[in-house]
């Protein structure tokens, strides 16, 4: 295979992929998740729905780890953690490998997000926020791109280092 070839199947391959994005929810997420899932969807994007599936109790952690998980192998895009606060989610989710979570209840902070610190899972507290807020937070993480200037990728690889020495100590 050419190497044009397999950078345009790479090309289309990414371009698929940035239309998946991956939510999840605990019971406390598990309303604005259909919500949000919705509006995702109509958007334009697929929704790749980790659960749960139900407001019974259940635990944030095992969320994160699904989202997370399809983050990392590129089944999604971009994903979205929902717990109470939006905490919980986020501290469980940075657990893993090349994952940058954050909470973020306004849209600067969606953004700036994105475009600086190339953050991969929005978190929100459903308890915290409503639902059209959340639409607008969600809209803007989704619109925003990484800007690739050399100051952003320098601070994100000494991220990187963190988790390398981070496993080496385990
Ligand atoms: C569950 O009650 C609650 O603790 C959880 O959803 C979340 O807020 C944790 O950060």
């Amino acid at each position: 295979m050419s190497l044009d070839t397999r950078k345009r199947l790479r090309k289309r391959r990414d371009m698929a992929i940035r239309m998946k994005i991956v939510i999840g929810a605990d019971h406390g997420g598990y309303h604005l998740k259909k919500t949000l899932s919705g509006f995702i969807r109509q958007s334009g994007y697929e929704v790749i729905d980790v659960g749960a599936f139900s407001n019974e109790p259940s635990d944030y952690p095992e969320y994160a780890r699904l989202v997370a998980e399809k983050i990392q192998s590129k089944e999604g895009w971009r994903g979205i953690l929902i717990c109470g606060s939006g905490v919980g989610a986020s501290v469980a989710a940075n657990k893993f490998r090349d994952i940058r979570a954050a909470v973020c209840h306004d849209t600067y902070s969606a953004r700036q997000g994105v475009e600086d610190d190339a953050m991969n899972i929005l978190c929100l507290g459903a308890r915290v926020i409503g639902e059209e807020l959340a639409k607008e937070i969600a809209k803007a993480y989704l619109q925003a791109e990484f800007k690739d200037l050399e100051r952003y990728r320098k601070r994100l690889s000494m991220i990187k280092e963190f988790e390398r020495q981070w496993t080496r100590k385990d």
